[in-house]
């Protein structure tokens, strides 16, 4: 594989010598460090052709997605853009590509998503920056001033390790730990299939507080505030976060643990800024999304052998579902209905109800005391997880061809 390269305004291009450029998984524990440009447009071709095959979603028009490069997010800004012809503004943290290394697949993913907005002739523009920061939202909001005017629908679907306070310049790190008591449970090593007992030490207070101050609802009130502030958001405007619940099995480690705090705070965060949205109609929402592969719940502990034995027996039943249709799903039969959105007793929308089903979390429980690494390829679905895992980065999709050339130089169309 050649590597030399010349320097063209921001961008590094790949100049090839007679040789074929092949971009193959490179693993690192959770993290794949490549991600080929191919299989990521063609996930973005899948999650388009899903949203359109639903048909049409009486949406907002004018959408920003704060988090809108992977998972949730992205799917939250196909399904605005192909189910209500949105215009949509994306912001997220994602690597360019460089010398000898491939860019983030959410680079890839955007770049594939602008492609096909401007093909359906549909606004789309993008940041790429620290959302934590006031410069990205000042950024953000000048974009929604000078091209959009007010925005009727934002999607906050950010998941960082990391955030920087803009006010206090601290750093907080967040952590995956359990709250008081130490926890040993089954876990699985996804690329091996070992499944072994993990004990997992309590946190400190200190880990509390900086996991909230990192995954909870602070940077979700800011942006509203910033945004309020700029005369920026339309009447009736709706602003939704995501969360997670979960069953008792993985409890200690999640919605017991510290970033169950953080949603805790985040839930909490949904009713404050409702309060403040009142004078414009405004309404926040978290919705509570089902457990999926990506590469914020792939680095928790526990939880990819749940996901995998969950996956089995909702695949079995008929009832599974990724990002594209839970976002789908979302817009449709709970926020654009025409009627009152739905909700729990808590104020939260559940879309999670398909994976928290009785009989569902029963034939879990029962499974997850026979998961060894013997039985685990026959009960549960580990090649599901792999294969979820390997598309994160544009890995394993048909219709692609992997061996043939791809140059991983790509340029995000309409990146502000
Ligand atoms: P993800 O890792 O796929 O997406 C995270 C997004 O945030 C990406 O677009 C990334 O570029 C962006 N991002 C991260 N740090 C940033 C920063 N500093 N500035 C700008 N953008 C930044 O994560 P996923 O799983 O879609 O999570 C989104 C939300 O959904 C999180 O709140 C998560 O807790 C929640 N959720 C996830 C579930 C799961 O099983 N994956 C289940 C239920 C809720
Ligand atoms: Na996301």
């Amino acid at each position: 594989k050649c590597k030399k390269y010349k320097k063209t305004s921001y961008l590094w291009v790949f100049t090839k010598k007679n040789k074929i450029m092949i971009i193959e998984p490179r693993m690192r524990g959770f993290i794949c460090l490549t991600a080929h440009p191919k299989g990521c447009e063609k996930n973005i071709l899948n999650q388009i052709e899903f949203t359109k095959s639903q048909g049409p979603i009486d949406g907002a028009k004018k959408v920003l997605v704060i988090g809108a490069s992977t998972g949730f997010g992205l799917a939250s800004r196909i399904t605005s853009a192909f189910g209500s012809n949105a215009a949509t503004i994306g912001v997220f943290f994602e690597k360019a590509p460089a010398p000898g290394k491939t860019a983030s697949p959410g680079w890839y993913n955007s770049a594939a998503f602008q492609e096909e907005a401007e093909k359906a002739g549909l606004y789309a523009k993008s940041i790429n920056g620290d959302a934590f920061s006031t410069e990205v939202k000042n950024k953000t909001i000048e974009l929604i001033k000078a091209d959009l005017g007010k925005v009727d629908l934002v999607i906050y679907s950010l998941a960082s390790p990391v955030r920087t306070n803009p006010v206090t310049g601290v750093l907080h790190r967040s952590v995956l730990k359990p709250i008081g008591n130490a926890f040993t449970n089954k876990t699985v090593d996804f690329h091996t299939g070992n499944v072994t007992d993990i004990t997992i030490a309590p946190c400190t207070d200190e880990d509390i507080e900086n996991t909230v101050a990192v995954m909870g609802g602070e940077d979700w009130e800011m942006w509203i505030d910033a945004l309020t502030e700029a005369d920026a958001l339309a009447d009736n405007a709706l602003t939704i976060a995501y969360s997670y619940i979960g069953p008792s099995l993985t409890e200690a480690v999640y919605r017991k643990g510290t970033i169950g705090r953080a949603k805790d705070h985040l839930e909490a965060t949904a009713f404050k800024i409702s309060n403040k949205l009142d004078s414009i109609g405004g309404k926040a929402y978290v919705s509570v999304n089902k457990a999926l592969v990506t590469q914020a719940s792939s680095a928790i502990p526990v939880i990819p052998l749940y996901i995998s034995l969950l996956y089995k027996k909702m695949k079995e039943k008929g009832v599974h579902e990724g990002c594209i249709e839970q976002i789908v799903r979302l817009f449709k039969e709970r926020l654009y209905t025409g009627e009152a959105v739905p909700t729990d007793e808590k104020g939260r929308i559940r879309i999670d109800d398909l994976e928290m089903a009785e009989d569902i979390q029963a034939k879990v429980s029962e499974l997850w005391e026979q998961a060894t690494t013997e039985t685990l390829p026959a009960i549960g679905d580990l090649n599901g997880y792999k294969s979820d895992f390997l598309n994160l980065f544009g890995f394993g999709f048909d219709g692609v061809d992997y061996q043939a050339d791809v140059n991983e130089v790509v340029e995000i169309k309409g990146l502000v």
